[in-house]
């Protein structure tokens, strides 16, 4: 049976100010924290000891999902004093690994929601005889990720982190954040300091002549690293659009957990998650959005593709669309909030304060 570090460590800065509290893999998608999904997937694959590299807010995952025996797995935890980058996590958790040299190791990103044939890549990888075997996923616009070029046979022929001019972008196909180490290629990594696996371990070890194999899988895949991705993935999940054996409920136009009140004539559409303790008052519209526990949306509110944090509120009349609320933010009434924007935790917005269009009436 294969093992798995799951990299949970980062600060989630693209994600603020929903990370301000809660560590990016912890905030929920589909009515648990994102990391569930992911842990049920590696155990639906075969997985059934993983370890998680904690570094920022470590302290909230041990309470949360304690040894894994609840999911069927045998988790431990391994935090870093200092953040160690992504390579430098996964050598520090080595020693708390039971595969043998020549065994393959998987590792994921803790912010990628994905229908990757976990069990293909493994395959790929023994057959291949590959040092690293990278998860690759093709992007119409790849100008954020790390381009990932291979030759005819899958063999990796350059690392391109965040290309931006025309001749840089020479593929389409980039890093997807899901990896199969050989065991003794985790022990080359420098444990002392902070390394980055996609800029410096991966191209370190193509230059020193190492088989990284790339295995192209175009099934669903999304970094849930910004608001409006993660709202998106969320709703997918709701919706079915996104593979997970974790969603606490059946798929369809949204998912109200277990102690939320929604008024009968409020609608909600489009793979909207309600939390426990949430309210959603008459006649408001939430559509492929997520709110939090007990948060409140009033009556006669628009919430569209946003995030509403955990205890906050949105007054009555007010359009979110495209929008995220911090934990206990309070917006009032008649307000409009479009585009991006990020209200900070705890922040007050009075009532009819806030518009995007002539329109006061
Ligand atoms: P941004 O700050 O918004 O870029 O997010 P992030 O901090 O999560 O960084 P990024 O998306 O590049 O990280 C990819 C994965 O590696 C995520 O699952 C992070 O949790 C994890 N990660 C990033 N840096 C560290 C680190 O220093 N230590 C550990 N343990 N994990 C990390």
């Amino acid at each position: 049976m294969t093992e798995a570090i799951l990299l949970v460590g980062g600060k989630g800065t693209r994600l603020r100010p929903l990370t301000v509290n809660t560590p990016k893999p912890m905030v929920p998608a589909a009515g648990v924290p994102f990391l569930t999904h992911q842990l049920a997937r590696a155990r639906a694959a075969g997985i059934d000891h993983i370890v998680l590299a904690t570094s920022y807010l470590a302290e909230v995952f041990e309470p949360h999902f304690g040894d894994g025996s609840a999911l069927g797995l045998h988790l431990e935890y391994v935090t870093e004093e200092e953040p160690l980058g992504t390579g430098g996590a996964i050598r520090n958790v080595a020693a708390k690994l039971r595969s043998a040299p020549g065994d393959p190791v998987l590792v994921f990103n803790g912010d990628i929601l994905t229908g990757l044939d976990i069990a293909g890549l493994v395959r790929t990888h023994r057959t291949r005889g590959a040092d690293v075997t990278l998860h690759l996923t093709r992007v119409p616009d790849p100008r954020a990720f790390g381009l990932v070029p291979t030759d005819d046979t899958g063999r990796v022929t350059a690392f391109l982190e965040k290309p931006q001019t025309p001749e840089e972008i020479v593929t389409d196909q980039i890093n997807a954040g899901a990896y199969v180490f050989t065991r003794s290629v985790i022990d080359t990594i420098p444990g002392d300091r902070p390394v980055s696996v996609e800029r410096e371990t991966f191209p370190g070890l193509l230059a020193e002549g190492a088989h990284l194999q790339g295995l192209v899988d175009s099934t669903y895949w999304l970094d849930l690293g910004t608001p409006q991705a993660f709202v998106r993935g969320s709703a997918d999940l709701v919706l079915g659009r996104a593979p997970s054996p974790a969603v606490p409920g059946r798929r369809g136009e949204w998912l109200v957990m277990d102690g939320a009140r929604v008024a009968p004539d409020a609608k909600l559409a489009g793979g909207t998650a309600v939390g426990p303790g949430a309210e959603v008052h008459a006649g408001a519209l939430v559509e492929g959005s997520t709110v939090l526990r007990d948060a409140v949306v009033e009556p006669g509110a628009v919430v569209r593709d946003s995030l509403v944090g955990a205890g906050a509120r949105i007054g009555a009349r007010t359009v979110l669309d495209g929008a995220v609320i911090g934990d206990g933010a309070v917006i009032g009434a008649d307000n409009e909030l479009r585009e991006g924007i990020r209200v900070w935790c705890g922040a007050r917005v009075a009532d009819g304060s806030v518009r995007f269009s002539a329109d006061c009436s």
